[in-house]
This record gives structure tokens, C-alpha cells and sequence, in this order.
């Protein structure tokens, strides 16, 4: 039995902060609060003076080696999750996508091939349906029982990813049946590959086209349609990556309606702006990501999203392709460009030097939708997502005082480029811990090798 202690360093829940100390027996918390009397005589203590004590971040989207748009994401399972942990998230959920021609199960199994032995951190899958086929529902039920109790549909990519309206009325009716949740990818597809066609046709090809052909209305069209399917189906549904005014409004109202729909947004929604799609040349490949970057109207409107409740979730939506990949698939054309960008490993980092040191955000809220309401819900919790006795050991310590420098040339993902290439940020995560282990410190990663467990989430 191995005994660590915390010591002296302020604990953050979403509902408060106190100074503390952390008791760590094996891979869980064991108590916490002012323990010198309780301590075993074996016990590491670790002084934490003026730092905070932060649960591991949990990150539920993700595309680790991932197939999509004809080429594969840049992060395998060790890259991805290394850089996960030496950013600070300790658990990532991560999308795997029914293959064409396969079932559920199949494409599953190939993909949590791919993870085994080589993750860092923790992880659980949702699973895409992407194609409609005799027994997907009893599929449905088995993955659910499994674990892998959530999934995700397209409303855009049609002749790839995407189902109709009828087909997600379908797929939300077997949720509900098992318990299951359902992500919904919100993006009007059809609109959207019409308008794509235009420009091209104007002669529009380079990259930033690809802001013009997913105005925000595409969105919100999506949004406002998948919200209605999902009262007829009487089956509530979490949308994934939000980016715009109109579809947190959308959100909030179905809320207000007590309709209780979830809604994460992502950290470069809420830190970056669309002027990259300005920029010449091939430069604005690095933003083409689904959907586009917005305006700061929209920023603002999903940091109140996050603070009223109506977004309760920050994601990163790492799916990474290198700049060189992005050019030879789409260097004639923006529509052939794949979509997608790196985040796993600077989301804690960027959430919070730019939320909650610049007063957008409290430290309580950020523990909130980084870590526990993520954990919440896609069922986690509460092994995952808060420091409180049972839970898993993970945690960060963060450095107010320190600073974290972000390059491409030092990252951990495996990319070329990072969309925060020269941000100097307030705070420093010091130290990762998962399950107890230190696998993390000062921005390296020092833990085992494929130390990473499959964690079955309860429907
Ligand atoms: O920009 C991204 N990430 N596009 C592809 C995957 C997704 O979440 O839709
Ligand atoms: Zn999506
Ligand atoms: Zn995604």
C-alpha cells in the first residue's frame, strides 16, 4: 500500500475552494482535510503551498487515429494521450466511427484496438453511427451495456457521415430505449455542400471559403430542427461543439422549457476569432475546422452560455491534421481540405490563462465544465471529474504564479502547427496525477508507457 500527501495547497470544486490537505492511498483519494493526526508513517508528502489542487481534466471529444475526409488524424493513441496528460487532462472520451460496410461492433472493436497498450490516460468511447443497417438497435444496446453508452450523429456530411431527420428520430428512440446518449454534430449539411458548390463554381476555391460556405444560420438552423426531433422523439440530446449566438439561445430556451438538452462548445470558440480565414495564401487551412470560427459576438455569447448554465461543457475537439496534410488533400480545393484542429493538450492551459485569469470565467466554474460536468455527464462520475474521497487520484497541480508558453515546436501532438502558436499564458500545471501515479511534471510526461485504462461509463 502507497501512501502520498497533498499538503497545504487549495482544493477546487465547483462549489467552492478550501486549503487542505489530499490523502492519496494507491490510485484514490482517501480523505481530505487537516489529516496530520490520521497519517500512516510511510506516507510522501508533497508540498503544495500557494498552488491549487484541480481535478484531472476530462476532455469528451476527441479524434485519436482517426479516418476522416480520405486521410487519418495525426495523434495515434500515445501521442494523443501524452499530450493529454502534459496539458492536464487525465480522462478523454474519444469518437469512434462506424466504418462503411461494418456495424457498430466491428468498427468499435478496430478502434479500441487501437488504444490498447498505447494510451496514457483513461478513456472511454461514444461510437458514430454514421449508416443505418438491420439490428443497429440491438447494437446499440450491447455497446450501451458495454460501456460505450453515448453516440454521435452528423446533420452534414452527406454520402460520408451523415443521417436525415428520420433516421436520427430512429436513432434517438433507441437511445432513450437503452439509456443511451446522443451527440448530435448540428451543421444543416445540405445547405452547407450547396453553398460550397457556389463558391467553387465563383471560382472561390482557397481556404477561406470555408467560413463563407458554414455561415452561423447553418447552425442554427440544425440546432433549432435537432431540438424539435428530439421533443417528438421525447428523448433529450448533448450537441456537440456549439459556436454561435443563436444556438446557445436555442439551447437555453429548450432549457427554460424544461426540455434537458446538454451543449458543450470548445475552447477555440471561445478564444479565437475568424479573422484567420483573412489571412493569404494556404495560412487559413490551420482554422478549417467544423464549424468555422466566429466573430466575437458569438464569444461573448458562449462564455455567458458557460456562465448561466445553458453550455455546461468545454471540449477540446482534437482532431488534428498537419498543415502539409491539409494541402495535399485540399490545396485546389477548400471543400476537399480535412476538417479539423489540434486542442487536447492546451485546453486546460488556454481555459484557463484566457477564462479564468482574465475574469471571464470563476476557477470553481472552470473546474465545472473541464472536468466535472463532463464527468458527469457521460457517466464518470463520480470515479472522475471532482476530488472528493473514492474518487481515482487524478489531479493537477496548477501554479497561478507560473506561465505556459505554447509552440508548435514543443507540443506534444503530433502536429505542425498549434492555433496558439506564441500565447505566453498565466498558470502553469505543474503536476499530473492519474490514479495516483505522477504523469506529469512541468510539462513532460513521466509516467509508464500504455498505463491507460478503458473506463465503461454507466448509461
Ligand atoms: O472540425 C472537426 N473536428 N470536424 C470533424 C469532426 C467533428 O467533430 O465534426
Ligand atoms: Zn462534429
Ligand atoms: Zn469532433
Amino acid at each position: 500500500m502507497s501512501y502520498l500527501l497533498l499538503s497545504g495547497a487549495t482544493v477546487v470544486g465547483a462549489s467552492g475552494r478550501q486549503l487542505t490537505d489530499v490523502l492519496i492511498k494507491d490510485e484514490k483519494i482517501d480523505a481530505i482535510g487537516d489529516l496530520d493526526e490520521y497519517l500512516p508513517e510511510s506516507v510522501t508528502r508533497v508540498d503544495c503551498s500557494g498552488k491549487f489542487l484541480l481535478p484531472g481534466g476530462v476532455d469528451v471529444h476527441t479524434h485519436i487515429d482517426s479516418p476522416l475526409m480520405g486521410t487519418t488524424t495525426a495523434d495515434d493513441f500515445v501521442s494523443g494521450t501524452v499530450a493529454a496528460a502534459t496539458g492536464g487532462t487525465t480522462t478523454l472520451i474519444d469518437f469512434a466511427q462506424q466504418l462503411p460496410g461494418e456495424d457498430l461492433a466491428t468498427s468499435l472493436e478496430k478502434h479500441r484496438e487501437k488504444a490498447k497498450g498505447k494510451a496514457v490516460v483513461d478513456y472511454g468511447f461514444h461510437m458514430c453511427i454514421t449508416n443505418l443497417y438491420s439490428g443497429f438497435e440491438s447494437h446499440m444496446g450491447e455497446l450501451t451495456q458495454e460501456g460505450v453508452s453515448s453516440f454521435k450523429i452528423f446533420m452534414a456530411y452527406r454520402g460520408s457521415l451523415m443521417v436525415n431527420d428520420g433516421e436520427m428520430y430512429d436513432i434517438l428512440r433507441t437511445a432513450g430505449k437503452y439509456g443511451a446518449k446522443l451527440c448530435v454534430h448540428a451543421e444543416n449539411g445540405d445547405v452547407i455542400d450547396r453553398m460550397a458548390r457556389d463558391l467553387v463554381e465563383n471560382g472561390q476555391v482557397g481556404p477561406g471559403n470555408h467560413e463563407l460556405a458554414r455561415p452561423p444560420a447553418t447552425e442554427i438552423e440544425a440546432v433549432e430542427r435537432a431540438i424539435r426531433i428530439s421533443k417528438m422523439a421525447e428523448v433529450p440530446l448533448y450537441f456537440v461543439h456549439l459556436s454561435t449566438d443563436g444556438a446557445v439561445e436555442a439551447v437555453a430556451r429548450a432549457q427554460s422549457e424544461g426540455w434537458p438538452i446538454g451543449a458543450e462548445t470548445c475552447t477555440h470558440y471561445l478564444t479565437l476569432d475568424r479573422a484567420i480565414y483573412d489571412q493569404p495564401g494556404f495560412e487559413p487551412a490551420k482554422a478549417v475546422l467544423t464549424p468555422p470560427l466566429r466573430t466575437q459576438r458569438h464569444r461573448d455569447a458562449l462564455w455567458r452560455g458557460l456562465n448561466t448554465g445553458a453550455l455546461s461543457v468545454v471540449s477540446s475537439d482534437h482532431c488534428p491534421f498537419c498543415f502539409d496534410e491539409k494541402r495535399r488533400l485540399g490545396g485546389d480545393d477548400f471543400r476537399s481540405i480535412p476538417n479539423g484542429g489540434p486542442g487536447v493538450e492546451h485546453r486546460m492551459s488556454v481555459m484557463y490563462g484566457l477564462g479564468v485569469a482574465q475574469n471571464r470565467m470563476t476557477l470553481e466554474k472552470y473546474v465545472e465544465v473541464t472536468a466535472l460536468n463532463p464527468a458527469k455527464t457521460f457517466g464518470l462520475h463520480p470515479r472522475k471529474g471532482e476530488i472528493t474521497p473514492g474518487a481515482d487520484a487524478d489531479i493537477i497541480i496548477l501554479d497561478p504564479k507560473g506561465t505556459t508558453r505554447i509552440s508548435a515546436g514543443t507540443q506534444k501532438q503530433n502536429m505542425d502547427y498549434t492555433l496558439y502558436e506564441g500565447f505566453t499564458l498565466p498558470g502553469s500545471m505543474d503536476a499530473v496525477y492519474s490514479r495516483g501515479e505522477l504523469i506529469a511534471s512541468n510539462g513532460e510526461y513521466v509516467g509508464k508507457s500504455g498505463r491507460g485504462r478503458f473506463i465503461p461509463r454507466i448509461p
